[in-house]
């Protein structure tokens, strides 16, 4: 089979698309035919892994997981001994936190990983927006976000922001979305309630105040968005922030019993994946694909994502349609 190897870190010139070897399901795995995937900001920030010391944790010297991807859209092509959740055939989608491994023809993962039947007639490339709404999740979970709270997020545009716009809509909150003029349409579209165009005005200024703040994409800080937040409001991010203050300001309010910021961190499961296909299902939340790639051409989709300008998801199509 086919597959993008990194065996170094480096820019997207160390992808090599090459021959490995198809992996065999062990007991309790399945086999997944890949059909789509991504190339989402964390595959990025893998191959090139800032700051530094992020390498503790996935390769000192050269990476421990050398085929990237964690969305992926396919069929079950053969069961382990002993699984039995999943049949050869069936169309599942769902991601891959620990092992990633889907920037691949093939990928086994333990039947207990978060994968689910694809929702009917979803295409493949519809289905890989599994980590941005996880992310989304986690941080609209952490305040439980309620009927009628008004909250703002900003980078509405990107994977978690657009996942996150959708999905505070369905728990029936009140959604500022800031985006930047070429976005505020889609992100209206995607049932803000008032966007705001940050090329335009100051969005810390805009005469409201919110229930919860979600820094979406890394690009705003806590200081500045202090003005916005109720008291008893609270301030998640996606990112560490500059300096890593959203991490250092979230162990310093939880010391002092406070939820004002928080930086939570998801947890994966099966449930994750079913909570997305639910939200699908219902017609509350859908795939915005900004770009699509093929698998020979995966290097430049992560020039592409590199950029930090992609909106919404941008797919990779492991299988040509014509294979399908
Ligand atoms: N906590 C984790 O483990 C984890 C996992 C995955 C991702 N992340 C982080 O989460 C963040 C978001 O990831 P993502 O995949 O959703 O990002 P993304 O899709 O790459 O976000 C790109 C979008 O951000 C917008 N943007 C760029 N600069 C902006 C600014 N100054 N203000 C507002 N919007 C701006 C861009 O549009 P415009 O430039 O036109 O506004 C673009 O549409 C990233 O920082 C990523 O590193 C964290």
């Amino acid at each position: 089979m086919k597959a993008a190897v990194s065996a170094r870190y480096g820019s997207p010139d160390v992808l090599e698309v090459r021959e490995v070897p198809k992996p065999e399901p062990k007991a309790g795995e399945v086999l997944i035919r890949v059909y789509a995937t991504t190339v989402s900001r964390t595959d990025v920030g893998m191959l090139r892994p800032h700051p530094f010391l992020a390498r503790l944790f996935i390769g000192l010297f050269r990476p421990r997981r050398t085929v990237l991807g964690m969305d992926f859209a396919g069929e079950i092509e053969a069961v382990g001994p002993g699984a039995a959740q999943f049949s050869p055939g069936e169309r599942v989608f769902g991601f891959s936190p620990q092992r990633f491994g889907a920037h691949a023809h093939y990928l086994c993962l333990p039947e207990t990983a978060p994968i689910a039947t694809m929702p009917a007639d979803l295409r493949f490339e519809d289905a890989v927006l599994c980590e941005g709404a996880w992310y989304a999740d986690t941080n609209l979970k952490r305040f439980s976000v309620e009927p009628g709270q008004n909250i703002l997020i900003y980078g509405a545009s990107g994977a978690i922001g657009m996942a996150a716009v959708q999905l505070a809509k369905s728990r029936g909150a009140r959604v500022t979305a800031v985006t930047s003029t070429q976005h505020l349409d889609r992100v209206r579209a995607l049932g803000a309630d008032r966007v705001i165009d940050y090329t335009a005005e100051d969005f810390t200024r805009i005469g409201e105040t919110f229930d919860f703040v979600l820094d979406a994409v890394g690009k705003t800080t806590y200081f500045r968005c202090r003005r916005l937040m109720k008291p008893g409001a609270m301030f998640a991010a996606t990112d560490l922030g500059p300096w890593g203050q959203n991490v250092l300001l979230a162990a310093w309010y939880a010391m002092t019993g406070s939820k004002r910021v928080v930086f939570p961190t998801p947890k994966s499961g099966k449930s994750v994946v079913e909570f997305i296909k639910a939200r699908i299902e219902a017609g509350e939340l859908r795939a915005v694909i900004d770009r699509t790639y093929r698998l020979e051409d995966i290097a430049e989709a992560y020039r592409y994502v590199e950029t930090e300008q992609k909106t919404g998801i941008v797919v990779v199509k492991v299988v040509a349609e014509d294979d399908e």
